[in-house]
């Protein structure tokens, strides 16, 4: 290499990158688009934004853990003594009033009976498993209240998935959802 080479003088061979370069920065442009447009939801995908779930064999204390648009979804079959203790609570106590449930108004409080599937079933309880600090897989019947923990970073719901001590802001999020018959949930 000679000293010429290193001047700051554009040369034939810089001349050369310069435009390599941009023909890549294009080539990049052009690979992009067939790459997002394959990312766009098809029919399938969209489908899935609706799903159905067969409850009929979770008994009393069971609970199961489906996937939601990507999410884990806990369904809980939950014991009387959970609904309870959970309606033992004073409203005062909680650190997030709001029953966070998608299905009922903003602001409405968070009485187990609007955390639940309604005063017909309240034993049943459909939350998004994703905490509300920072997003890990709470585990269930676990903590102590008895509800979920989070173990990330500590923080323990109650039995109707309301945050009672920890960094998690708020209860954990209830998705759209009904009982299409005794047996069949409809979430999303
Ligand atoms: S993600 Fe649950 S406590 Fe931090």
């Amino acid at each position: 290499m000679s000293e010429h080479d290193t001047t700051a003088e554009p040369n034939r061979r810089d001349f050369l990158y310069l435009t390599t370069g941009m023909a890549g920065v294009v080539g990049a442009g052009a690979v992009a688009w067939p790459f997002i447009d394959q990312m766009r939801p098809d029919a399938t995908t969209l489908a899935l934004s609706t799903i159905e779930v067969d409850v009929s064999s979770l008994e009393e204390g069971m609970s199961i853990t489906v996937k939601w648009r990507g999410k884990p979804v806990f369904i809980r079959n939950r014991t009387q003594k959970e609904i309870e203790e959970a309606n033992a609570v004073p409203l005062e106590d909680l650190k997030d009033p709001d029953s966070r449930n998608a299905n009922l108004p903003p602001d409405t409080p968070a009485l187990d009976v609007d955390r639940s599937a309604g005063e017909e079933r309240e034993n049943w309880i459909v939350m998004i498993g994703s905490c509300t600090h920072l997003g890990c897989v709470p585990l269930g019947q676990a903590g102590d209240y008895g509800g979920w923990f989070c173990p990330c970073h500590g923080s323990h719901y109650d039995t109707a998935g309301r945050i009672r001590s920890g960094p998690a802001p708020e209860n954990l999020w209830i998705p759209p959802f009904e009982f299409i018959s005794d047996t069949r949930i409809k979430i999303g």
